[in-house]
């Protein structure tokens, strides 16, 4: 995967992500909901809805910024979710949700590294991860590192930004993501760069059936996609045996 990096910097590119999304945090949600049009909930939705037969009881949501995701696995009745992040301030975002809908007992954000963070072996039935592969430093060292986690029989499922390439979903979506996505990621987040590595990075990002043979080459079983909207996302999901 060729080297995108948020500034094009000498900091590695897991401290110019961290330093990025703090950056953006405070206008992380709102952005979201404006340039997706809100139908990033219904993708999240559709990802959860892929857990419900597993009844997970221990959840862990990587890459969790605002704990979008682990909010929408609360709708799974766990017993625990714990959400991982390297971007403080998205957390921090994410904390005050988690107050004002009474989460905060069964929702715990952590900060943590999905290609370090040290919970012992099979902890967890579930794990997910939105819009956060594409941005790891180390690609297969986050996803090995989560697969020794997860429980035998568990799940790993991941929402991501894919590359269309059908006619003319594929000619929009290059000038809404290189024209409108960064004028307006720049107006309102004061981060020039941000939403230009957004399109920049998922260009870069090997989607698809790439990413089902990346996540068979880390051990796990049964991988999958599902093109969503137009094959401008996906949905993977993954097991452990
Ligand atoms: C686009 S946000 C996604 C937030 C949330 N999951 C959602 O669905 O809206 C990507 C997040 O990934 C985090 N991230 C990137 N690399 C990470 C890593 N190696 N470990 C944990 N979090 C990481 C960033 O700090 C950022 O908060």
């Amino acid at each position: 995967m060729p080297n995108v990096t948020p500034y094009n910097n000498t900091d590695s590119k897991k401290e110019q992500v961290a330093k990025m999304f703090d950056n953006i945090a405070f206008r992380y949600d709102f952005l979201n909901g404006l340039l997706s049009l809100g139908i990033h909930k219904g993708w999240r939705k559709k990802c959860v809805a892929k857990l419900i037969s597993l009844q997970p009881k221990q959840i862990l949501d990587v890459a969790t910024g605002t704990a979008d995701f682990a909010i929408e696995c609360a709708k799974l009745k766990p017993q625990k979710i714990i959400g991982i992040d390297i971007s403080e301030g998205m957390m921090q975002f994410g904390r005050e949700k988690l107050k004002k809908l009474k989460l905060d007992n069964l929702i715990e954000l952590k900060q943590g590294d999905a290609e370090t963070i040290d919970f012992v072996d099979n902890s967890f039935d579930a794990i997910v991860v939105g819009f956060g592969v594409r941005n790891f430093e180390n690609l297969e060292k986050g996803l090995k590192n989560l697969f020794r986690i997860l429980k035998p029989g568990g799940s790993l499922v991941i929402l991501e930004f894919s590359y269309p390439r059908k006619f003319p979903v594929k000619q929009f979506y290059t000038f809404y993501f290189s024209f409108v996505t960064p004028t307006i990621g720049k107006l309102f987040s004061k981060d020039s760069r941000a939403y230009s590595y957004l399109p920049e990075s998922v260009k870069a990002f090997p989607d698809n059936e790439k990413f089902v043979e990346i996540l068979n080459n880390c051990g796990y079983k049964n991988s999958n996609f599902k093109s969503l909207s137009f094959g401008i996302s996906a949905m993977y999901e993954a097991k452990k045996q």
